[in-house]
């Protein structure tokens, strides 16, 4: 027998968990212990990736739609016998309009609906469960964009929502013994960057001060750092987990070595 997971004994429910930064939370918290639904628009992908997770299963739904939200939980908590942990992650890739004048009500909308009211949605569904569970965590995945302007203008608004949700649902969830927290990614190689090595190489070498970029599993540590009983007295919080992206102004240092 292996050594005791922190998550033994745990049910996970982490959206968007088909790839990239979702699925390596999955991976990280089924090696951990806990029995993950991986939830995923992508149904097809879902399953796959739930079949190579030890107890995992896979359900696949768009967190836009209120309905599949509510089935996905009910069915993570009916498999399991419990829900300890929801980890929000799933987000709506809306592009930017070339002109600020022709950015679009629709896919602002999509934008918000998915990214920050599809984050609501889950943690309305979940919160019973989490309560129930006397250990219950919530883990919203955010963005440095939502902090600085580094483009999107959609998505960035949705992401500051997001952190803002983060602390208001923390207060209203503690006394439930509920916790809620945030980890705000940099740059993480995931498929928005698929094709980018070079960009990948440039923002590594003169942008990140720790000198890489992210990776998906650099994310899921720190997710399951929050969603553990290792954090039993963090909440409300956002961590950034960005190579000291936004604690460093490489452009002014560069600017002055230049000069
Ligand atoms: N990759 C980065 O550089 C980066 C940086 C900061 C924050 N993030 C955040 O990390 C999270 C994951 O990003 P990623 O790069 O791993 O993305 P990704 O595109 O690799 O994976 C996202 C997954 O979410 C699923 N998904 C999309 N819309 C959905 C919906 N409506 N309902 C359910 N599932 C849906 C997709 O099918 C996909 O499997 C997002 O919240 C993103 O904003 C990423």
């Amino acid at each position: 027998m292996g050594a005791p997971g922190r998550f033994d004994g745990y049910g996970a429910v982490v959206t968007g968990a088909a790839r990239g930064i979702g699925e390596a939370t999955a991976r990280r918290l089924g090696s951990e212990g806990a029995r993950v639904l991986v939830v995923d628009i992508d149904e097809g992908l879902a399953h796959e990736v739930a079949a190579t997770i030890p107890e995992a299963a896979a359900y696949g739904c768009d967190v836009g739609d209120p309905a599949a939200v509510g089935a996905a939980v009910a069915y993570a908590a009916e498999t399991f016998g419990r829900l300890d942990v929801l980890v929000n992650n799933a987000f709506a890739r809306t592009p930017d309009a070339a002109r600020f004048e022709d950015e679009t009500d629709e896919v602002w909308q999509r934008s918000l609906d998915v990214t920050l009211v599809g984050a609501l949605r889950c943690a309305r569904a979940a919160l019973p469960h989490l309560a129930a569970s006397g250990r219950g965590a919530i883990v919203n995945i955010g963005s440095v964009n939502a902090e600085q302007a580094f483009g999107g203008h959609a998505y960035s608004a949705a992401k500051a929502g997001l952190t803002s949700l983060t602390r208001t649902l923390a207060a209203e969830a503690a006394p439930r013994g509920v916790r809620v927290n945030q980890v705000n990614p940099g740059t993480i190689r995931t498929r928005a960057w698929e094709g980018r090595e070079r960009e990948l190489e440039a923002l590594a070498d003169r942008v990140y001060p720790l000198g890489r970029v992210g990776e998906p599993e650099d994310i899921a540590a720190a997710v399951a750092f929050l969603a553990s009983p290792d954090a039993s007295w963090v909440t409300g919080t956002t961590l950034r987990v960005d190579g000291g992206l936004m604690a460093v102004n490489t452009g002014f240092a560069r600017a002055l070595a230049d000069d």
